[in-house]
């Protein structure tokens, strides 16, 4: 027969997956999202004093949230609080005109979070960030920019989560003035590349853990919303329980589930953050588990403790980790999903936006 493939194996571009077809879409997703900071700079000159920041949002997008809360306090000098959208209500009353509260969602469907946009829109100024050209969010709020990140099929945020945080970065830069991190972030996508390079050591990992029950992701600083992604990820489309941890918080409770059964994946990108991940990888290592460790091809010394080193090449600004080291947890999670016999295009009992409270 002549005919081997379908209009659906077309649509995949040649991968077995949509979601597989979008993690490597990556690198591009982010060049075009980059286009947006002349945009964007001219969005943040007319803005006026903003003495407050609230990020809100749900699901992959709450996790890009986070990262704002880093950019916006470390380098803005704004204090910013990042929300749940279906917590918002609760903490609605403390908005002001003076606030900026911005919207991150790839659907701008999302329920919980029209219905925080639409109590925000009451007092605040508010802004979203979204994916999907002319959706709800884009009409009520007021002011948009688009994450550029194309189509996503896979119920997995990934390609769209990576624009979200690019978008997000623009606009802490632009606001901070940071032109240096500015030129840096041009770069982004290449190392986004090299970091997808690492695919078929991954899938080995992939086949040595598919069988854990439960997983402990780390991280500080910049990198533990990466370790919350990386977790959720994981919870998706494998269905093995993963907890994404804030490094030092581990002592305070969760070190008494570690044991050799449970492999800890440890983001530790060089940086503020590195030496005391550095050590918290240790205790867990002493406690006997598996250490996957994500770091520097220069660190020595992560490679002699981790079990398991993927590696980033080049010079990345902590900052700009995020966008980076989130690749390979997304390939690691979309390998053991495979290996466990699961369609990670459509796990169970989820969906690609929830339209319900
Ligand atoms: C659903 C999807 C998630 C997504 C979340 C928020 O739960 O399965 O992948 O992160 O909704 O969606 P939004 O479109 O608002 O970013």
């Amino acid at each position: 027969d002549l005919i081997d493939w379908t209009p659906d194996m077309a649509e995949k571009g040649g991968y077995d997956h949509f979601m597989l077809k979008e993690i490597h879409e990556q690198p591009d997703a982010v060049k075009k999202t980059l286009m947006e900071l002349q945009d964007i700079k001219e969005m943040v000159e007319n803005f006026p004093k903003f003495n407050r920041i609230c990020f809100v949002a749900c699901g992959t997008s709450y996790h890009a949230s986070l990262v704002g809360k880093y950019l916006f306090e470390g380098l803005v000098g704004i204090p910013t609080d990042v929300l749940l959208a279906s917590e918002f209500e609760f903490s609605a009353g403390a908005l002001d005109e003076k606030t900026l509260a911005i919207f991150i969602s790839q659907s701008g469907e999302t329920a919980d979070t029209l219905r925080a946009l639409r109590m925000a829109n009451e007092t605040a100024q508010t802004l979203a960030i979204v994916n999907v050209l002319g959706s709800t969010a884009t009409r009520e709020a007021d002011h948009v920019i688009y994450t550029r990140a194309g189509p996503e099929i896979g119920v997995a945020a990934t390609k769209t989560y990576v624009s979200q945080l690019t978008c997000i970065c623009l606009l802490a830069l632009s606001m901070a003035g940071e032109e240096k991190l500015l030129e840096d972030i041009q770069h982004v996508p290449d190392h986004m590349k090299l970091a997808l390079e690492a695919e078929d050591q991954i899938r080995e990992i992939a086949k040595k853990y598919k069988d854990a029950e439960d997983f402990f992701f780390i991280g500080r600083g910049y990198s533990y919303p990466t370790a919350m992604e990386g977790a959720l990820k994981l919870k998706e489309i494998t269905y093995i329980h993963g907890e994404g941890y804030a490094a030092g918080e581990l002592k305070h409770g969760p070190l008494a589930l570690i044991d050799d059964d449970v492999p800890v994946v440890a983001v530790v990108p060089p940086g503020d953050s590195h030496d005391k991940t550095l050590g918290n990888l240790q205790e867990v290592k002493a406690r006997g588990a598996s250490v996957i460790a994500l770091g520097s091809s220069d660190d020595e010394v992560l490679k002699s403790e981790a079990h398991e080193m993927i590696e980033f090449s080049g010079e990345l600004n902590e900052v700009l980790s995020p966008i980076v080291y989130v690749v390979p947890l997304q390939l690691l999670s979309y390998h053991m999903s495979v290996e466990r016999g699961i369609d990670p295009d459509k796990p169970k009992n989820l969906a690609k936006c929830v339209t319900v409270e």
